[in-house]
């Protein structure tokens, strides 16, 4: 998405835990065991990139990107922001962080309150930072932001019954705005929507980018949906990132025999390309996150599987066999036998044909 991406890392994440206990009896609630949601993540943001993420229903995605925003608190490991650790912050040095970290959510349908106005939906994080707005320009700054999502600043009394899926979502993207925030994590945001108007979504995530200079965290569970706004990708397996590279590196040269079983899925529009295509299909079912396999935790369904699978966990690091490359197969994946295998035929970059700003009433 942004090629200007620079080296400077906005938002760092460490050994990110978040396990929930899981208790037995009434009375006295006995912990015995945990679902491991997120259970090691470790990635940066940089300033000006967009970072996606994606792995299959139920792999810590959303875990994740609540405790970025700090809905939830993590289990363990480290949130940087800028350098600073926020995980223990509280109050005023809290607040401050929030307000550079804004989330929009995937379900414009139920994400926005049907009894609240879109004025009064999109001015609602000034109740809490009234700094940004004092109350007499609030009204102004909603109606600036409209505008910047592409709505009509006249709809500013109307309420979301009245607006379609894809302006629903532009007016949690504006919601999203409104703080001025450095970084938004956007947990599958356009998932909910139709193919035509996920691409215009899309491209204004992709204007107000360059626009207010955001970085991006962009989570989907689609391979196929990230791929043209993402400069990196990382992918997750059952509460951990699996692989993680450029764009080209993670499509075009995977090393993961999971993301390569992502992205034999992946629709290949040209009928040739698809037929010379090799499919993977994963042997059973994801495991619990209630019980997840010793060692490398994608054993039970990989096919490249050994004895070490079992034993060693594959650390996220450049494998031995790349690190003196310097090709696109020298990127971090969690795997002991990795080995370089081209999924899907290189894609020519895509054409922006969508409308990119403002769609008519609703
Ligand atoms: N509050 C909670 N208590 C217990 N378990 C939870 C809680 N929230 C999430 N989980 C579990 O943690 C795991 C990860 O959930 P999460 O919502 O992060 O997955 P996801 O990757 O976002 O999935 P999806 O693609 O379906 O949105 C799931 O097994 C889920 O059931
Ligand atoms: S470490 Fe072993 S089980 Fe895990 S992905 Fe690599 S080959 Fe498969
Ligand atoms: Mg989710």
């Amino acid at each position: 998405m942004a090629s200007s991406a620079s080296a400077e890392p906005i938002l760092e994440v460490s050994g990110l835990v978040k396990h929930y206990p899981l208790t037995r009896g009434i009375l006295f609630r006995k912990q015995i065991g945990a679902v491991k949601a997120v259970d090691g993540v470790d990635f940066t943001l940089h300033r000006g990139e967009t970072l996606g993420i994606v792995g299959e229903s139920g792999c810590g995605k959303s875990t994740v990107a609540k405790m970025l925003v700090n809905l939830e608190k993590p289990t363990a490991g480290e949130i940087r922001y800028k350098g600073e650790d926020v995980t223990g912050l509280s109050g005023k040095a809290l607040r401050a962080v929030r307000r550079n970290i804004q989330m929009v959510f995937q379900d414009p349908y139920t994400s926005l309150n049907p009894r609240m106005t879109v004025g009064d939906i999109i001015g609602e994080p000034y109740e809490i930072h009234p700094e940004v707005a004092p109350k007499g320009d609030r009204r102004k700054k909603v109606q600036d932001l409209l505008d910047v999502v592409g709505l009509n600043p006249e709809y500013i009394n109307r309420y979301p019954h009245q607006f379609s899926g894809g302006q629903r979502q532009r007016i949690g993207i504006a919601r999203g705005l409104a703080l001025r925030p450095e970084v938004i994590v956007a947990d599958e945001p356009v998932s909910a929507l139709d193919v035509s108007v996920q691409a215009q979504v899309i491209n204004l995530l992709d204007r107000l980018q360059s626009e207010f200079d955001l970085s991006y965290l962009f989570i989907a569970h689609d391979l196929s949906i990230v791929r043209h706004i993402s400069d990196r990708v990382g992918v997750m397996y059952l509460g951990r990132i699996v692989e993680i590279g450029r764009d080209a590196e993670i499509y075009d040269h995977p090393t993961h025999p999971y993301t390569q079983a992502l992205l034999s899925a992946v629709p290949v529009p040209d009928p040739e390309a698809r037929e010379h295509r090799e499919r993977i299909i994963l042997a059973g079912d994801v495991p619990s996150p209630t019980n997840i396999p010793s060692g490398c935790r994608f054993r039970t369904r990989c096919w490249k599987a050994q004895q070490r699978c079992e034993l060693e966990v594959p650390a996220l690091a450049v494998p031995a066999e790349f690190r003196l490359a310097t090709g696109p197969a020298a990127h971090a994946s969690a795997c002991h036998f990795a080995e370089e295998k081209q999924v899907v035929p290189p894609e020519e970059p895509p054409g922006k044909s969508q409308d990119d700003h403002g769609d008519g009433a609703p």
